[in-house]
């Protein structure tokens, strides 16, 4: 796992995006996989530029979100369709129909969830995963005591889960209870990661995903256990990492480092 620290959300966030652009730019059909929430909106702003000015071609790629929540319809304004359309699709040129987001309205979720997982692999695998941290811990909706070895499935989500999502709802009742996720087994299988967290109020459980035990009650500490992982973070949610300055300093060195 490699830290970056960097000064602030919007440098962070364009970092982030440059990974994803490198990618795309030696492997044009790349199978993206793409999160929610607020962190990642800096990294969908910033390829989106690189879209619009500077002609990042997404015409072959393939997508697969992460997560949905389960009862809410595809143009409920909280439904993770919606957010994918308008902070992202709707702005680049990937075709509809290679775009995957888990289904919160299907009528046999264990059906679905296997369907989902084939089309996966039957696409690829997934070349680089976008990531946030939720308060508790979670990568995706994978909350406390989630198999470390999960699959695509149901998940009841956490109360601090619905607390925190609540401010995109009128009301805290309106945030529904259960989301359709992958799991946490689907993520490791991703061949490079790029996690994003942001803020004092992240700074917890970055510092318990990156130095602490490998542990389900903290599911993003099972990136310690991936190849490939790029934890992005700002200076407020790196303010509890013991290492802090050896991280910094592995990326001061890198310019002189030999290559490998
Ligand atoms: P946030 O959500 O980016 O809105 O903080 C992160 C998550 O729950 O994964």
């Amino acid at each position: 796992m490699e830290v970056i620290i960097k000064t602030n959300y919007d440098e962070m966030s364009r970092a982030a995006a440059h990974v994803v652009a490198d990618i795309l730019n030696t492997k044009p059909n790349a199978v993206l996989g793409l999160a929610t929430g607020s962190t990642p909106l800096g990294i969908y702003k910033e390829l989106v530029r690189l879209h619009q000015e500077e002609g990042l071609d997404f015409s072959q790629v393939t997508t697969f979100n992460l997560d949905e929540y389960v009862g809410l319809s595809v143009l409920h304004s909280q439904s993770y369709h919606y957010f994918m359309h308008e902070n992202f699709f709707k702005h680049v040129n990937i075709p509809k129909q290679n775009v995957y987001i888990p289904s919160g309205t299907t009528r046999n979720y264990q059906a679905f969830c296997q369907w989902y997982e084939q089309r996966i692999e039957e696409c690829g695998g997934i070349d680089v995963q976008i990531l946030g941290i939720g308060a508790d811990g979670h990568i995706a909706f994978n909350e406390p005591t989630s198999s470390l070895s999960s699959r695509t499935r149901l998940k009841t989500l956490e109360r601090q889960t619905i607390d925190d999502n609540a401010r995109f709802f009128e009301k805290r009742e309106d945030v529904p209870s259960y989301a359709i996720t992958m799991g946490v087994g689907t993520i490791l299988e991703a061949r490079q990661i790029v996690l994003l967290a942001s803020g004092a109020n992240k700074a917890h459980v970055v510092a318990a995903s990156v130095e602490g035990p490998v542990t389900s009650m903290v599911t993003a500490s099972a990136l310690q256990m991936h190849p490939a992982t790029l934890f992005f973070v700002d200076k407020e949610a790196s303010s509890e990492l013991k290492m802090r300055d050896y991280y910094d300093w592995i990326q001061e060195k890198k310019p002189g480092a030999p290559q490998i």
